[in-house]
């Protein structure tokens, strides 16, 4: 019997526990044995192994966060750690490894393929910063967090006719700012990979006040040129309008799952089990591509280069 491991790694993402299950069920249907790995390339080291039933992820694809637990290992990224993986692997006879994160993740899985070991990565991530895959796991559900926080936001800010930064998650990736940006009506979208220009957001919201708008809503993107915190103080210095600041932080990585996600996360998670019924060496990265669920070979879907669409930013001028 082929016996297969699936973790979690790096930030976690709501829909991470869908991936878990359908990748456990879809191996139990396939007539492997699957053992869960517990606090990502870190438990991989310690042996923190359990082997997984029906029941064993039972109650668990409406929870936000990863019952496996999740961790960012520095240990992993040593070579004296990566043996240790290696060796915990061969000592469980694990022939292949689900990993469910981000980029980081990802770079962790190609190195274990170079040494041999099956790999299969899906995308979970509410950075969705992952070009090869249109949508990652947990992205769809942290726009609608950031969504109705921004409704809840907009309510305040109108009684008080003033506007708001709104910090929302994402260092290198624009994509959660964008989408949040655009379904929430914001006037202004701020991200790492936009240069930033001051005249042009004040004259924007200036130009709003003038045309009687009650409110405004700024997003700016964690990892921006400018900190949310600098962007509303120069707001406020050069306008004089009366702004706040909200960081959302950790609330957005957190909630159960919409219903995109949890669709996502299982025909993600099913298509990597169904994977490893091939005997050939495996090192894929499973995405999403118009409707189509594709498995691409892992080092090319890391190689893809990180873009963003600029017409969403157009479009919420334009609009807004
Ligand atoms: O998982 C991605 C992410 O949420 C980024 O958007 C954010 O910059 C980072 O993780 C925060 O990580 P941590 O929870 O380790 O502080």
């Amino acid at each position: 019997m082929k016996k297969i491991a699936v973790l979690t790694s790096g930030g976690d993402a709501p829909g991470m526990n869908a991936a878990i299950r359908a990748v456990t069920r879809g191996a139990l249907y396939h007539k492997m044995s699957v053992y869960g790995i517990g606090r990502g390339f870190e438990g991989l080291i310690n042996g923190d192994f359990h082997e997984l039933e029906m029941s064993s992820v039972s109650d668990s694809m409406q929870r936000g966060g990863t019952w496996l637990k999740t961790a960012r290992s520095d240990r992993f990224m040593t070579p004296e750690g990566f043996q240790r993986a290696l060796d915990m692997l061969e000592t469980f006879e694990i022939e292949g490894l689900v990993i469910i994160g981000g980029d980081g993740s990802f770079r962790g899985g190609l190195e274990l393929s170079k040494a041999g070991i099956k790999v299969v990565a899906l995308p979970g991530t509410i950075d969705n910063d992952l070009s090869y895959t249109n949508y990652s796991i947990g992205f769809d559900t942290a726009v609608n967090t950031v969504l109705y926080a921004i409704g809840n936001i907009r309510d305040t800010s109108s009684s008080h006719e003033r506007g708001t930064v709104i910090e929302v998650m994402g260092r290198h990736s624009g994509a959660l700012a964008l989408y949040a940006g655009l379904t929430g009506g914001a006037e202004i979208i701020v991200i790492p990979e936009e240069t930033v220009d001051i005249n042009k957001i004040c004259k924007t919201l200036i130009q709003g006040k003038n045309r009687g708008k009650q409110h405004n809503i700024v997003i700016c993107a964690e990892g921006a040129a400018i900190t949310s915190s600098a962007l509303k103080d120069t707001i406020v210095e050069r306008t004089g309008l009366d702004m706040r600041l909200v960081i959302l932080g950790h609330i957005q990585r957190g909630g159960s799952p919409t219903a995109r996600d949890r669709m996502l996360a299982s025909r993600m998670g099913y298509k990597a089990a169904e994977l490893f019924l091939e005997e050939d060496k495996i090192c894929k990265a499973v995405g999403i591509q118009g409707e189509q669920i594709v498995a691409c070979d892992l080092e090319e879907a890391i190689g893809v280069k990180r873009t963003y669409d600029k017409s969403i930013i157009e479009l919420a001028e334009i609009i807004s």
